[in-house]
């Protein structure tokens, strides 16, 4: 990809509400650049790394004014945004309006119309820094659920861009997308772009319908299929193409990090720190109540009251990375989850065992990777999950079929990752029987899952992805 000629502007660009980079400020007033939470920067970066593109986004912080700056062969564009927007466009109807609406209401929408004025401006000063930066004719990739309308505000203002959206997570059922005051807004925002990305044909079907009832569009008829056969829709004289293309991870990177030496010697050293426990439970999470954390957490604590779990012989670990944390339903999550894992503690821990241990914390990418590595089993067990790619990159860490993957069918991932132990996780005594069957698989059969798993991981990786998608887009700027 050529991102940047110059005065002539950027050829390709990603837009999405963060920079892969956040700007953190220390107490003693210095401020410095550390690795953006979530799984769109996972996913992205490596590829926009690799290809030097260009990437328009929020620093992180409110009223946080930067110049563009060149990190390691990316070009970053900081966008910035008010406390108010925080409050009003990402806290407000990002975050408490959108999220849970997309993931299936399990936590009940905001409509509230101030947050909704606020996304429409915010989304303009996206459209409005990629409009000012892009070369003609240049490549614009929009991300995800926080920037809805930037498509057409893009379009409007420069028809010569190609334009392509990726929304990350899940896009919901009709009959919820339907509650949305500002529904038709949304379709025809995402209207503005050449192809519109989902990670399932399901998403693509959805939106495929709302554009007949919402904008009495006359959408092609046929299934959507993966990577294959978008549907087509004509609007005015341009064709919109809507899609389904399942995102992936760095599969190759993560699988080579994890065969080095130094992290599996670091591998072994957290086992020794957890006091060689005879099995390992991995979690790791954003602190989101769509995860299924507590749940988790939950069906752990009856196997230790059934007995059928061995507290001297069974440990957890919980890795989850604060987020959103002044939104109301992030906080109550954290005081549930945070109870679960104290009760369970308090009736079978022994002095210097705990069984839970839970780190409200983010670990660098090596001791992730050891994590891992070093886990006998991966409990992802979200109530709905757009793709997840914390399951994959378990399963790209282990090269040495070691390991069980227990997975929430409601994860996108849960379509190719057929291999796991599946679970419902509404059915708490199904996730208790999954926890357990992975506890006490059969190497053998173990080993035979893993390989299956990985045979898929390895094979559709995020370059695969990004290339299946940017070809569909008709880029001129992939190389
Ligand atoms: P989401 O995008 O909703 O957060 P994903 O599973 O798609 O969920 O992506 C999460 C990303 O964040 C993964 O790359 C995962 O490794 C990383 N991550 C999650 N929790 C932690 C943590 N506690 N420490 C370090 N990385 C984490
Ligand atoms: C998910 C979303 C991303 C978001 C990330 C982290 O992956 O799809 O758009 O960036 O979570 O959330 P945050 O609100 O901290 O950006």
């Amino acid at each position: 990809v050529n991102s940047n000629a110059g005065d002539a502007g950027a050829e390709f660009i990603v837009v999405a509400n963060r920079l892969p980079v956040d700007l953190e400020r220390l107490p003693d007033g210095t401020e410095r650049w550390k690795h953006s939470p979530g799984g769109l920067v996972s996913a992205l970066e490596p590829f926009l790394r690799s290809h030097s593109g260009a990437w328009v986004g929020w620093p992180g912080v409110a009223d946080a004014v930067a110049e563009e700056f060149e990190d390691e062969g990316l070009r970053l564009y900081p966008v910035t945004l008010s406390a108010d927007e925080v409050r009003d466009y990402y806290e407000g109807f990002s975050n408490a309006t959108l999220w849970p609406l997309y993931h299936d209401v399990v936590a009940p929408p905001v409509f509230d119309r101030a947050w909704w004025e606020s996304y429409v401006r915010v989304n303009r000063r996206f459209a409005d820094a990629c409009a000012k930066i892009a070369a003609e004719g240049a490549t614009i990739w929009v991300q995800d659920y926080q920037l809805q309308l930037v498509p057409a505000m893009l379009r409007e203002q420069r028809p010569d861009l190609r334009i392509g959206f990726f929304l990350h997570i899940p896009f919901p059922p009709t009959e919820l997308f339907m509650q949305l005051p500002w529904r038709t807004e949304i379709v025809r925002g995402l209207l503005g772009a050449d192809l519109i990305g989902f990670h399932r044909p399901g998403g693509a079907q959805n939106f495929l319908w709302l554009a007949r009832r919402l904008v009495g569009l006359e959408p092609s008829r046929g299934a959507v299929g993966v990577r294959t056969r978008p549907g087509v829709v004509q609007v005015g004289d341009r064709t919109v193409r809507v899609g389904a293309f399942p995102i992936s991870i760095d599969s190759a990177g993560l699988d080579a990090m994890a065969r080095s030496k130094e992290v599996q010697q670091r591998a072994k050293e957290i086992r020794s720190e957890l006091g060689n426990p005879r099995k390992v439970l991995l979690g790791v999470d954003r602190l989101d109540y769509t995860k299924g954390i507590d749940l988790r957490l939950r069906a752990l604590h009856e196997l230790l009251e059934d007995g059928r779990v061995n507290p001297d012989d069974v440990v957890m670990v919980q890795l989850a990375t604060p987020s959103r944390e002044r939104v109301e339903h992030y906080r109550q999550m954290r005081g549930d989850i945070e109870q679960v894992v104290s009760r369970i503690n308090g009736e079978f821990a022994r002095v210097g065992h705990p069984v839970v241990h839970y780190l409200h914390q983010s670990v660098d990418r090596k001791e992730l990777v050891a994590f891992m590595s070093a886990a006998d089993v991966m409990v992802v067990t979200p109530v709905r999950d757009g793709m997840n790619l914390v399951c994959k990159e378990y399963v790209a860490c282990r090269y040495d079929l070691g390991g069980a993957l227990v997975l929430s069918e409601f994860a996108g991932a849960a379509a190719e990752l057929t291999s796991s132990f599946l679970v419902n996780p509404h059915d708490l005594d199904g996730v208790k029987n999954a926890l357990h069957a992975a506890l006490t698989v059969d190497p053998a059969e173990g080993r035979r899952r893993m390989r299956a798993l990985r045979r898929q991981v390895l094979t559709h990786d995020v370059d695969r992805w990004a290339r299946s998608f940017l070809e569909a887009l008709g880029t001129q700027h992939l190389n």
